[in-house]
């Protein structure tokens, strides 16, 4: 890593519109089956393919040496090789995850020593499966008002590690997976591109329903205390589910107002990957097509932070966002917190 102060940019200057440049994704290699699943815990392929969507997920092996910063770097190479910069041209890691390998140091400080960056400005933030778009508009707002050309914008998360694998957590188990996405971000003379709406919500009065206590005293309810339960997803589904299907259309309008826009003008859908049902409902809602609508649940599951940068990512590469489209980001999590963030990209 080079001294900080060889290469510390200036302000921005002329540079008006901030741009998203290269996209870069990673999984885990071990892919486990619904059928798989079967085999650990009293479950079905058809239970959990009718109520989710979901058919496989990916799962981190850490005896391979998988984890959340392994994927957070993979990512992020992938996306700078596709933006063609080198690392130690960035200026700034946002890194939007709730399982960090440990407390301390967070997944962005790591990534500033595996990519090989200079001593710039990186962090961690905990907004859930909402992190990614918290992320990106934390990151947008830093480069409008500071010097930072050049950011990396990630959701990452190995969630798995605080599933339960048996029966007495097969309610959750069966929804994660693991992965990682990113994007580079890069300050732009075409004033066009970059964020033209976002929202930011948080309410920890619905923290109850979705949590990982991490020691008996920690339970939010009292009639989820169980000891078997100590760092594992306490979920209370149904609560979830009723709060995703009636708050993803309300930010999907609210996105909307904010831009002016109506849904007919926004080219591509990029929501969190939750459960098919919560999907479909708010894209019924609103009456947009199946092909801006993305839904890939059924091989990756909800992989967190991490499944609207893998879908980005995808989409990107496989040439259905082109340069000048419309691209909304919608998240929701636990906390409970949810966002949008709605780019021309
Ligand atoms: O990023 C945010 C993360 N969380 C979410 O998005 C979760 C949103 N919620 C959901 O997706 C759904 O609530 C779940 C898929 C988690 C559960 O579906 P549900 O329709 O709400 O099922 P349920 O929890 O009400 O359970 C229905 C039945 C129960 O049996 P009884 O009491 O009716 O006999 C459960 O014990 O299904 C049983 N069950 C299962 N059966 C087979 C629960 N999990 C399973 C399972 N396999 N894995």
């Amino acid at each position: 890593m080079s001294p900080e102060s060889s290469a510390a940019p200036d302000a921005i200057g002329s540079l008006s519109g901030i741009a998203i440049v290269g996209t870069g994704s990673a999984l885990p290699k071990r892919r486990v089956t619904n059928t798989d699943l079967e085999s650990v815990m009293d479950t079905s392929d058809e239970w959990i393919a009718q109520r989710t969507g979901i058919r496989s997920r990916h799962i981190h092996d850490p005896e391979a040496g998988e984890s959340t910063a392994s994927l957070a770097t993979l990512a992020g190479q992938h996306a700078l090789k596709a933006a063609g910069m080198a690392a130690d041209q960035l200026d700034l890691i946002v890194c939007g995850t709730m399982t960090p390998d440990m407390p301390t140091p967070g997944i962005a400080n790591l990534l500033t020593a595996s990519l090989g960056t200079r001593t710039i400005a990186a962090f961690d933030l905990n907004a859930a499966c909402s992190g990614f778009v918290y992320a990106m508009n934390t990151a947008h707002a830093l480069m409008t008002t500071a010097p930072y050309r050049n950011a990396l914008v990630l959701g990452v998360d190995c969630v798995t590690r605080f599933c339960e694998f048996s029966t007495l957590g097969r309610t959750s188990a069966i929804l994660f997976g693991d992965a990682g996405g990113a994007c580079v971000l890069s300050a732009t003379e075409d004033p066009s591109k970059g964020l033209i709406a976002q929202a930011m919500h948080s309410d920890g009065c619905g923290a109850q329903h979705l949590y990982i206590p991490t020691d008996k005293h920690m339970f939010l309810n009292a009639e989820d205390y169980d000891e078997r339960k100590i760092n594992r997803i306490v979920m209370h589904g149904s609560n979830i589910f009723k709060f995703a299907v009636s708050t993803f259309p309300k930010l999907i309008g609210q996105t909307l107002d904010k831009a002016n826009l109506t849904p007919d003008d926004v080219d591509h859908y990029i929501c969190h990957q939750s459960n098919a049902r919560i999907l479909s409902t708010a894209r019924d809602r609103f009456n947009i097509p199946e092909d801006k609508f993305y839904i890939n649940i059924d091989r990756f599951g909800n992989t967190v932070g991490a499944s609207i940068p893998l879908i980005l990512d995808q989409e990107t590469r496989s040439g259905r966002i082109k340069p000048g489209d419309r691209v909304m980001f919608l998240a929701f999590g636990a906390g409970l917190t949810w966002a949008s963030s709605l780019w021309r990209v």
